[in-house]
C-alpha cells in the first residue's frame, strides 16, 4: 500500500530521494520515553533504562533525558513490561514519539514563566514544559475537545507536576487572561499526520493533500491568536507531525505576512545534532492523486513571493523519518520584537465589581476557605503557600497560578475592566498536584504520589523513621505499632520519612501501621531498595 499510496508519490514532490525516505517511514519505530528530572528518584529510573540496553537520545538537551528502548513500541514482555507500566503509571516516564520532543527543546521556557500550550492534549509537550520550568511558573495547557480533556488531565496528573493548569477552550478563541499575554506559547497543531507513517500506518491509505488545505485555515488561525497573545520579546513555536509545506511553511509565512512585529528564529541552532532540514520557500500545488495541479487554490496556501519571507523560511526546520529513525515533524521558531508596539488600551467605560461577575464554575479551582485551612494546618502543623481546593481535592501549586487568578482582566477589547479574584472567562479544569484528600470539608489524608514533595515541608504530619520499618512496610503491608519507633499514640495519616536516605511512604496508623501506596510506587520503591516484592499481592 505504502508504495502506491498518494503520500509516496506528493513526497517525491517535496524531496529528491522519495524512495529513501519510504524506507525509513515503513518500520515501527523505537520505544522512545522522557524521564522526569522532577522525581527525586530519576538517577534511578535512568540507570534502570541503560540496564535493559536503552540507548539516550544524545540530541535531547533535557533537563531530564531521553531514551530509545530497545525494542519496538508496545511490545516490551515481562518483568521489563511491569516496571516500564509502573514508570510510566508513576509519571517517572512519559512515552513520546522522539521528534515529538523538539519544539520544547526550542521553545526556551525556563523557571517563572508563563506558557500556553495552545492544542496540548494528550499532554506530552505540556509536561515536557513542565519540567523545564521545575515547579514554578504556570503552564496553561489547553484543549478543545471535551474527551481529550480529560485525556489530557489523567496524564497531567499522573506526571504530578505543581506547574500545569488544564484549561478548556478553542485556542482561536482564547481569553486574554493573562492580560499581560505569555512569555512562551507552543502551537502544535491538528494536522493530517504525514509523518506519522510508522506509527499510524493507516495514514499510508488515507492521507489526501486535500486534507492538508482543509486543516491550513484552522492552523493559521491558531497561530495568528498565538501571535497576538505573546508578550514583546517572547517566544512561540508552531510544529506538526506533517511533511506538507501546506500544513507547515504556507502558515508560517502567512503569519509572518499579517505582523510586522514577528520574526522566525533560525531553529537549527537551538537543536543542535538534530538530523534536518531547512524550511523551503517553494512547493508544488498537488491534487489528490498526488501529481501537479493546475487548479486554483487560496494565496495564502502558495509559495511566498515576498523576498522577505521567501528568505525567512529556511530558518524553519523539517526532520524527515528516514533521517531521524523516527517520525517526520516541522517546526519553527517565532519570535516578536522586544520593541513590539502594546496593544492600544482602548478607552476604559465601566469596571465591574466583583459582585457583578458571575463566579467561576462550581468545579473550579479555588483557593481555600478558611475552614478547610485551619483543618489542614492543624494536621499538617504548617500551610505550605499554593493550596487550591477542587471538590475533595487539595491541589498545590505555584505563586504563578496565584498571580493570573489575582490578575484584573478586561472585556470587550479592554472597554470593560474585571477585577481579578476568579479563573473566569477561564475555564479551568484542573490545576498542580493532586496533594490530599478531604472528607466532609476536613483534611482526610495524602494522597500517596505527593508524600515525597509533601512529607519533608510538613513536619506535622511526617515521622523520621529507622529503614527497616518502611523494608518491612513495602514487604509485608503493614507492621505493628511496636515496630513504628516512636508512632506509640499517634493516629490517622501520615508520612514517613527514611532517617537514612529521604524515601517517604505514606502509611495509615491505626491499630497497625498499614502502607497506603499504590502498587505501582510500591513495586518501585521496593525494587530501588533492593526488596523482592510480589506483583500478584495487590495494594
Ligand atoms: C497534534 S495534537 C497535540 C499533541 C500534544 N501537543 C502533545 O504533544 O501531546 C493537536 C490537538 O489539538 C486539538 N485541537 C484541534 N483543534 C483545536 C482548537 N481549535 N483549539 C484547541 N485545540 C485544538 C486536537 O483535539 C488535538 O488534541
Amino acid at each position: 500500500m505504502a508504495q502506491d499510496s498518494v503520500l509516496l508519490r506528493a513526497v517525491s514532490h517535496w524531496r529528491e530521494d522519495a524512495a529513501g525516505w519510504l524506507s525509513g517511514s515503513f518500520d515501527r519505530l523505537p520505544e522512545t520515553v522522557r524521564v522526569n528530572p522532577l522525581r527525586a528518584d530519576s538517577d534511578w529510573t535512568e540507570g534502570w533504562l541503560e540496564g535493559i540496553g536503552s540507548q539516550r537520545i544524545t540530541w535531547f538537551s533535557g533537563p531530564g533525558s531521553a531514551w530509545a528502548l530497545p525494542f519496538e513500541r508496545g511490545s516490551a514482555q515481562g518483568d521489563v513490561k511491569a516496571v516500564l507500566i509502573a514508570l510510566h503509571e508513576t509519571g517517572r516516564l512519559t512515552r513520546q514519539e522522539a521528534s515529538s520532543m523538539l519544539p520544547v527543546l526550542a521553545l526556551g521556557a525556563g523557571p517563572g514563566h508563563v506558557v500556553l500550550d495552545m492544542c496540548a492534549s494528550p499532554g506530552s509537550k505540556t509536561t515536557q514544559i513542565a519540567e523545564h520550568l521545575g515547579q514554578s511558573g504556570l503552564v496553561l495547557a489547553n484543549e478543545v475537545v471535551n474527551s481529550r480533556v480529560n485525556m489530557l488531565v489523567t496524564n497531567v496528573q499522573r506526571h504530578g507536576s505543581s506547574s500545569v493548569a488544564v484549561i478548556h477552550h478553542d485556542g482561536r478563541h482564547l481569553p486574554r487572561v493573562p492580560e499581560s499575554g505569555f512569555d512562551r506559547i507552543i502551537v502544535d497543531a491538528p494536522c493530517t499526520g504525514s509523518g506519522t507513517t510508522g506509527k499510524n500506518p493507516d495514514v499510508w491509505g488515507k492521507w489526501l493533500p486535500s486534507g492538508g488545505r482543509s486543516l491550513h485555515d484552522l492552523q493559521v488561525a491558531l497561530l495568528s491568536k498565538a501571535v497576538a497573545l505573546i508578550k514583546p520579546g517572547g517566544r512561540v513555536v508552531y510544529s506538526t507531525c506533517s511533511l506538507d509545506p501546506v500544513e507547515d511553511e504556507a502558515v508560517v509565512a502567512e503569519v509572518l505576512r499579517c505582523s510586522d512585529a514577528m520574526n522566525l528564529l533560525a531553529a537549527s541552532p537551538l537543536l543542535a545534532g538534530v538530523p534536518a532540514e531547512e524550511g523551503r520557500s517553494d512547493w508544488p500545488n498537488l491534487d489528490d492523486s498526488g501529481e501537479l495541479s493546475v487548479e486554483e487554490v487560496p494565496k495564502s496556501m502558495l509559495p511566498p513571493s515576498e523576498p522577505a519571507i521567501v528568505e525567512q523560511l529556511a530558518r524553519c526546520m523539517r526532520v524527515w523519518n528516514d533521517s531521524i529513525g523516527g517520525g517526520g515533524f516541522f517546526l519553527a521558531v517565532l519570535e516578536k520584537s522586544a520593541d513590539a508596539p502594546q496593544r492600544p488600551v482602548p478607552e476604559i467605560q465601566s469596571f465591574l465589581s466583583p459582585e457583578d461577575v458571575k463566579p467561576d464554575a462550581r468545579n473550579a479551582p479555588q483557593p481555600l476557605p478558611e475552614s478547610i485551612a485551619s483543618s489542614v494546618e492543624s494536621v499538617w502543623g504548617t500551610l505550605p503557600d499554593g493550596l487550591w481546593v477542587r471538590g475533595k481535592r487539595l491541589l498545590l501549586s505555584t505563586p504563578e497560578a496565584q498571580e493570573v487568578w489575582e490578575s484584573e482582566r478586561s472585556r470587550r477589547g479592554g472597554r470593560t475592566r474585571i477585577p481579578g479574584g476568579r479563573w473566569r472567562p477561564l475555564r479551568v479544569m484542573h490545576l498542580g498536584l493532586s496533594a490530599a484528600l478531604l472528607r466532609d470539608g476536613e483534611f482526610d489524608r495524602i494522597v500517596a504520589g505527593a508524600a515525597r514533595e509533601l512529607g519533608p515541608r510538613l513536619p506535622g504530619a511526617s515521622c523520621e523513621v529507622d529503614g527497616a520499618l518502611i523494608d518491612s512496610l513495602l514487604e509485608e503491608g503493614d507492621a505493628s505499632i511496636d515496630e513504628g519507633g516512636g508512632l506509640e499514640g499517634v493516629r490517622g495519616g501520615r508520612i514517613l520519612i527514611d532517617s537514612q536516605n529521604g524515601d517517604c511512604v505514606p502509611v495509615w496508623v491505626g491499630g497497625r501501621i498499614s502502607l497506603m501506596l499504590g502498587k505501582a510506587e510500591r513495586l518501585l520503591l521496593s525494587l530501588q531498595r533492593g526488596l523482592t516484592f510480589n506483583q500478584n499481592e495487590g495494594e
